[in-house]
């Protein structure tokens, strides 16, 4: 096959990017990532302060061109993201304890209400592990207000769209022998123990030199989906772009057949949060395919 889409779809996986609603316009963007990918993510269009700017009114107009683009050219959409100790409202960073936490079970029935039956599957926690050798909770003020508001997310979510798969999503849980991994695998082992309803754990796989891709990768892969879930790499990018790097990532998700699919974290190194300069995506400022590209789509043809 000769687009990544077309490729992943081979083995039932998607090979999917994140879409700036602002570029929509862009018609160089839109060629790339209409031919290219079958999956889309809002990069930031469907977040807490995307989406329910004031208390109680939502507004859906950005996630919505996002939506609507990516269903007119034929692709599934991920969404990202319901609770989440960054990109709050400035009226939710005010809340704590009870209030905030009616204020998340509101925000995630509200959202996934308006996107039922639309959606493949929701990052419904983002980043709650804390960073370092502690394996425990990240402090936040969804933290505080008891340690029970994951799973609390996970129920409301269960019951506001039944057909969407639910993922917990994070960074720095690539490396099996980290212990913020290692903290995520417990959650989640401790989840499926206890009928807590979570049916994946998003990857999100973004790789620089602090935190490098680690051969150990596929084990990772392998452990969360011997726990019942699927895995999706949702997130990535790889600073540098070793060509050889994307290729191990693909080819330790085609291993499990529990990861479902490969989203990358922009189209073009000038759409990347990281800047160009560290051309960590697929595709040059000018829209060209890079060796890692290539090396992607070869991984993902089977050779
Ligand atoms: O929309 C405003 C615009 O009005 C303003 O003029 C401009 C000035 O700085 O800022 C714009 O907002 C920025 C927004 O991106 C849209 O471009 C924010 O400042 C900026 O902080 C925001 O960054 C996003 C970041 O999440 C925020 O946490 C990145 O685009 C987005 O790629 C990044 O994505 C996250 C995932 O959601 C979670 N995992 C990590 C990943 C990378 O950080």
């Amino acid at each position: 096959e000769s687009t990544l889409g077309a490729a992943a779809q081979q083995s039932g996986r998607y090979f999917g990017t994140a879409i700036a609603s602002g570029k929509l316009g862009d018609s160089a963007y839109t060629t790339i990532a209409g031919r290219e990918f079958d999956m889309v993510t809002a990069e930031n269009e469907m977040k807490i302060d995307a989406t329910e700017p004031n208390r109680g009114q939502f507004n859906f107009s950005a996630g919505d061109r996002v939506y609507n683009w990516a269903v007119q050219n034929g692709k599934r959409v991920r969404g990202h993201t319901l609770a989440w100790h960054n990109q709050q409202p400035g009226w939710m960073q005010q809340l704590s304890g009870s209030t905030l936490r009616q204020a998340m079970i509101n925000h995630i029935n509200g959202v996934m209400n308006h996107y039922k039956g639309k959606i493949y599957a929701w990052d419904v926690v983002n980043e709650a592990y804390a960073d370092g050798n502690s394996g425990g909770r990240r402090d936040s003020n969804l933290q505080r207000t008891g340690n029970d508001w994951i799973e609390v997310a996970f129920r409301t979510a269960r019951a506001a769209d039944p057909a969407a798969k639910l993922c917990y999503n994070d960074y720095n849980i690539d490396n099996w022998s980290w212990a913020k991994t290692q903290g995520v695998y417990n959650m989640v082992r401790d989840f499926k123990s206890r009928g807590v309803p979570i049916d994946c754990v998003g990857l999100q796989s973004h790789f620089n030199g602090n935190s490098p891709y680690n051969s150990n990768y596929r084990t990772t892969i392998q452990s969360f989906a011997a726990l019942g879930v699927d895995v999706q790499i949702t997130e990535l990018d790889i600073q540098g772009g070793s060509a050889t790097t994307y290729a191990n990532v693909v080819n330790d998700c085609l291993a499990v057949p529990r990861c479902t699919g490969i989203s990358v974290w922009g189209v073009r190194d000038t759409d990347s949060w990281l800047g160009s300069g560290a051309s960590a995506l697929l595709f040059d400022g000018n829209g060209n395919k890079k060796a890692a590209y290539t090396a992607v789509l070869n991984a993902l043809n089977g050779g």
